[in-house]
């Protein structure tokens, strides 16, 4: 087994430049190479500045620093690799670049030194079948920005020696990461997950009935991730998630891995993320922050009928917001008089002095509620209530949403709104601001199944259920990747654990009655059938 002391990294792109700087802080003398001297100079540069970051920040002395560098030669001349024991190709994501590159290494490395590609889209046994040494090329894919983010993905084609997997696994795990090791398979695990999810949530803004705001809310403040997925997008590269999005579609033909409409016509237009300044938002200097409705719209006086927790909570808060509260518990709806009441919240509650929320009786009782207020008022129907509204009980002339509050999470508590049709874009700021002014970070999308939230999140959980029914990787290590690979605070099996299999199962199970595409997992539904956890 080669002893690994000398690394080549080559591409130095936003990829390629930090898994040098990862390598070179571990202490390896590090080639870094590019095409041109230029784009080596370039390659200098984006070390350069993410070290000094570390510097500023306290997190890198001043000596490290120099050490660092010291450890890195930038070169254009790949005929400099000779004595490299391992070399990661990063460059951009072209089967014949890719081919080009190895089919030169064949001829300037040692016969033992290990060929690996950071590849996030492209098949390692298609680089390694082009090779004169297939048993010695591997795949090493790291996690955007790589001197942060743990995971490795370590990947396995039919043709490389099993010794050379494991040197790549020992070398991550010498660097402070985390490995995984994987077959080859589209998107591996972590991008295989990541990017349907990303692609679900662009094709939502595409529809024009969610906001990017309210989307990357619901993915950082709704499900509790790092980013919300455009901003991830944006981070990622938009060609990059085009690019995985073709291979993972090609692979299952299944329409969710279909790239947007949108992302093409994105990438078409050269507008990649914040590589390029501009993608879902613009990061150039003088570009303006997407603003929220303000306090302008807000109400200053609402109800809330019924009681319990919830009802305590909304009433508290709106009140700190300033908004005149009336609190009418549930027996007392039918007497109280709403009338220009412009936002009433109705919550269940059942026996503690709500409504019973069963069948026939929810009908009633928002017919109760409804025939009190006028035309005007917007009614959002909290906890199961919203439930029952969302499955399809509507009042006939007043404007009913439903309201999901949301677990709290580091980045706040989300309040989704599930809008129908008929609402007027002034109730909608209306109930968003009044909702933002009471504390919560407001979400407003389609009333239907999983509302934009759980939309998003439950067809992630099922689709890392499906991935472990296929036999591809457990549940600790899709854990293990997202976790590592794209900063979860925790896996998708920790979540879905916690939500139960059989709400995540009827979650999808709906969706999937509307979206002919969304096809729940075998596997999940037995779990939630045998209320068996994924984690033991
Ligand atoms: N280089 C080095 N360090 C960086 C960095 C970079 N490019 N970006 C951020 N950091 C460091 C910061 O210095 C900071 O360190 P300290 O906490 O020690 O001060 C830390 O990371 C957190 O950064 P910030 O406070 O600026 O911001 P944050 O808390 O929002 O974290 C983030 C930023 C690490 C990017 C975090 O938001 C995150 O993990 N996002 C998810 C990213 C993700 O999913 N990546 C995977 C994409 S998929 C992929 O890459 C594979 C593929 O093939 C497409």
């Amino acid at each position: 087994m080669v002893s690994v002391t000398k690394v080549a990294v080559i591409g130095l792109g936003t990829m390629g430049a930090g898994i040098v700087e990862v390598f070179a802080k571990g202490e390896f003398a590090v080639y870094a190479v590019d095409g041109t001297t230029e784009l080596a100079e370039r390659g200098r540069g984006f070390v350069t500045k993410s070290l000094d970051r570390a510097v500023s920040k306290g997190k890198l002395t001043e000596a490290d620093r120099h050490a660092t560098l010291d450890r890195i030669t930038f070169t254009a001349e790949l005929t400099d690799l000779v004595d490299a024991d391992l070399v990661i190709e990063a460059v951009p994501e072209r089967m014949e670049i890719k081919h080009s590159i190895f089919t030169a290494l064949d001829d300037i490395v040692r016969p033992d030194a290990i060929l690996a590609s950071n590849t996030s889209s492209l098949s390692l046994t298609e680089i390694a079948a082009g090779t004169r040494h297939p048993e010695r090329v591997v795949g090493m894919h790291f996690f955007n920005p790589a001197p942060v983010l743990k995971l490795v993905e370590v990947i396995r084609t039919v043709l490389v020696d099993e010794s050379v997997a494991d040197t790549v696994r020992e070398l991550a795990l010498q660097l402070g990461k985390k490995p995984v090791v994987v077959g080859d398979r589209a998107g591996f695990v972590a991008n295989a997950l990541l990017i349907p999810y990303l692609s679900r949530a662009i094709a939502l803004y595409e529809t024009g009935k969610v906001s990017r705001v309210d989307l990357d809310n619901a993915g950082r403040v709704g499900i509790g991730l790092p980013m919300g997925p455009l901003t991830l997008c944006d981070l990622v590269g938009l060609d990059v998630v085009h690019e995985v999005c073709k291979v993972m579609y090609d692979a299952t033909k299944r329409p969710s891995d279909a790239s947007p409409s949108l992302l093409r016509q994105l990438v078409l237009a050269g507008r990649l993320g914040r590589k390029t300044g501009q993608g879902f938002y613009d990061y150039s200097a003088d570009a303006g922050v997407d603003e929220d409705a303000g306090t302008d719209a807000m109400t200053t006086s609402a109800a809330v009928v019924g009681e319990g927790e919830l009802a305590t909570q909304l009433v508290d808060a709106f009140a700190g917001a300033g908004v005149t509260v009336t609190a009418v518990d549930g027996p007392a709806a039918g007497t109280a008089d709403l009338a220009g009441t412009p936002l009433v919240v109705v919550v269940g509650g059942g026996a503690d002095g709500g409504f019973d929320t069963e069948g026939d009786e929810v009908d009633d009782w928002l017919a109760t509620v409804t025939s009190t207020v006028d035309a005007r008022t917007v009614v959002l129907t909290a906890d199961e209530v919203s439930e029952f509204v969302l499955a399809g009980v509507l009042g006939e002339d007043i404007a009913i949403l439903p309201l999901r509050l949301h677990q709290e999470t580091k980045g706040g508590q989300v309040a989704e709104v599930g809008v129908i049709l008929g609402t007027t874009p002034d109730q909608v700021a209306m109930v968003r601001a009044t909702l933002a002014a009471a504390g919560f970070v407001p979400i407003a999308g389609p009333a239907r199944p999983g509302v934009v939230v759980d939309a998003l999140l439950f067809q992630h959980l099922n689709d890392a259920v499906a991935m472990v029914d296929a036999g591809y990787a457990t549940p600790q290590d899709v854990d293990t990747a997202m976790t590592a690979g794209c900063g979860y605070p925790r896996g998708l099996f920790a979540i879905l654990d916690e939500l139960g299999a059989d709400v995540v199962a009827d979650g999808v199970v709906e969706q999937s009655v509307l979206d002919p595409s969304v096809v729940p997992s075998p596997l999940l539904l037995e779990h939630a059938a045998r209320d068996l956890p994924f984690l033991s």
